[in-house]
């Protein structure tokens, strides 16, 4: 099992991966109006050649008080083809795709999800830092991770996604 940065030639492998997870093509064309907008990461997981699951960060902002130099990433989606899920292939992308961020600068990540599985990496309700969601979810559900300790000491207010986000297709 590798992980590693998305390559061109991956494209079609990557939408498959989240259309056969997700079951639907949201979170693919998602992916598609993303790429290439500003700093996104997308990291995909190899095993025998072929493409098995995927992540993808791109950067969120904060309307509120914070630091201009806090540099903060959304994590979404992240996808594991269901033959191969439950083996620890999603724990690895997240894993390594943190790490990553954490090693491109970055000080903090937010994820929407289920709150069992991303506490396990370290996520906690971004309440607890004074960051809410801009979308009307469950308040364990939207989480953050400090990947610098002590970066979000200083702020506050609502994580807004970018705009390719809103657009429901
Ligand atoms: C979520 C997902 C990426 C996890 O990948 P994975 O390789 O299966 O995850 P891992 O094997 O590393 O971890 C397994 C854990 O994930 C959780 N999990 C995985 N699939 C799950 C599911 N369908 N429902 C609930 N929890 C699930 C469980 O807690 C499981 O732990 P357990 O095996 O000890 O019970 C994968 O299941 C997936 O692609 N799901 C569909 C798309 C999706 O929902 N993405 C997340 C959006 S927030």
């Amino acid at each position: 099992m590798e992980i590693r940065t998305e390559n061109p030639e991956d494209l079609e492998a990557v939408r498959n991966v989240n259309i056969a997870a997700f079951g639907r093509e949201n979170e693919a064309n998602l992916v598609d109006r993303l790429r290439g907008t500003g700093s996104t990461f997308s990291f995909v997981a190899v095993q025998s050649d072929r493409i098995v699951g995927h992540i993808f960060f791109s950067p969120v902002v904060v309307e509120g008080k914070c630091s201009k130099n806090l540099s903060i990433l959304g994590l979404a989606p992240v996808a594991v083809l269901p033959d191969y899920q439950r083996q620890g292939i999603g724990t690895l992308l997240i894993q390594q795709g943190l790490k990553e961020c954490r090693r491109s600068g970055f000080q903090a990540v937010v994820v929407l999800g289920h709150p069992d599985f991303y506490s396990r990496f370290g996520f906690i309700p971004a309440s607890r830092k004074n960051l809410g969601c801009e979308y009307d979810v469950p308040d364990e559900a939207f989480m953050v991770f400090e990947l610098e300790s002590g970066a979000l000491q200083d702020c506050s207010g609502m994580v807004k996604y970018r705009s390719e986000f809103r657009i429901c297709e």
